[in-house]
């Protein structure tokens, strides 16, 4: 199966930490990337991270300048969901709330009747997105991992309509992208957000019980039992107000099994806006670029 050509725009919707990291991979693999976001100052915060993800690059040796300033030229940022009408491959990226997806899905099929519609969505089930499309068919998901610039593992997530072709071609094009793609069913979570699910839950029931701190458990967990981070870390990294989405949805798609109960703790941080290192605060306070203990 041949990858997308470069000569197709890829649009991306959503600039928050998922839709500007896959944005950023794609216009690197040479493709224009339109970037939408019904909010306007999460385009410039999208665009102004992708910014600082490529200087770094050249800092480092790893992008000359001339190719540097060639991706971000084909970066264009919009707020209009009808220039996103010239793709040839759409990639979702807002919020993961079931409903909102099936809106923006059911009206991109409308505005570009022939792109490939692929959603980045964590656990949704992608045969309930594509429910409400007349050619579910051309519905995948592509779910990257954050950062998605760095993070090489990409699930192509099949659903009940998924055409076969489609998923053959979103491996290829994860492949040419420089991602190592996976294949897998649309089951609750699929494979990653499924099989790490305790990570986190057994993680926050060690916190609830008052036996570690986060600080001290994830320690523990990265320089003792080699984990690249821990559960608090990391949890804070990928967002609790997503996080705790996932872990609702894989729960409700399991019928409230009580290996996926959400946890009370992440609920409160959520209802408190501290969000993670996206809002400076979540089980640790973040502020010139320092992690510590949140007060
Ligand atoms: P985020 O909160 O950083 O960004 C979401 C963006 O979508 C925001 O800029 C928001 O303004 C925009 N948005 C929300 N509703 C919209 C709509 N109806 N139309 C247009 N834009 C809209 O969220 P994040 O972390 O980037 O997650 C996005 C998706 O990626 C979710 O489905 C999430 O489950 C999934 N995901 C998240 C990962 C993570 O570690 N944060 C990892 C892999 C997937």
């Amino acid at each position: 199966m041949k990858p997308l050509p470069t000569t197709e725009t890829v649009a991306v919707i959503g600039a928050g930490a998922m839709g500007s990291g896959i944005a950023q991979v794609a216009a690197r693999a040479g493709h224009t990337v339109r970037l939408f976001d019904m909010n306007p100052e999460a385009i410039e915060r999208g665009i102004a991270s992708i910014t600082r993800n490529l200087d770094f690059l050249v800092e480092r040796g790893k992008l000359d300048a001339a190719e540097r300033e060639a991706t971000a030229a084909r970066l264009v940022p919009t707020t209009r969901l009808e220039a996103l009408a010239d793709a040839g491959l759409i990639i979702e990226a807002i919020v993961e709330k079931l409903e909102v997806k099936q809106t923006l899905f059911a009206e991109l099929e409308r505005i570009a009747p022939q792109a490939i519609l692929a959603s980045n969505t964590s656990s949704l089930s992608i045969t309930a997105i594509g429910s409400v499309l007349r050619a579910p068919e051309r519905l995948a998901g592509l779910h990257f991992f954050n950062p998605a610039d760095r993070m090489r593992l990409v699930e192509i997530v099949s659903g009940l309509a998924t055409a076969p072709a489609l998923a053959g071609q979103l491996f290829a094009t994860a492949k040419a992208w420089g991602k190592d793609p996976v294949h897998t069913r649309s089951t609750p979570g699929f494979i990653v957000n499924r099989v790490a699910r305790p990570f986190y839950a057994e993680g926050l029931k060690v916190l609830a019980e008052g036996a570690a701190s986060p600080a001290s458990l994830d320690a523990v967990m990265r320089d003792g039992a080699g984990f690249p981070m821990g559960p608090f870390e990391l949890t804070d990294l990928i967002g609790h107000d997503v996080n705790y989405a996932v872990t609702a949805s894989v729960f409700e798609a399991n019928y409230g099994d009580d290996r996926f109960i959400p946890s009370l703790i992440q609920h409160e941080l959520v209802l408190a806006g501290r969000l993670g290192r996206k809002r400076g605060q979540g089980f640790y306070a973040y502020g010139e670029g320092a992690q510590r203990p949140a007060p």
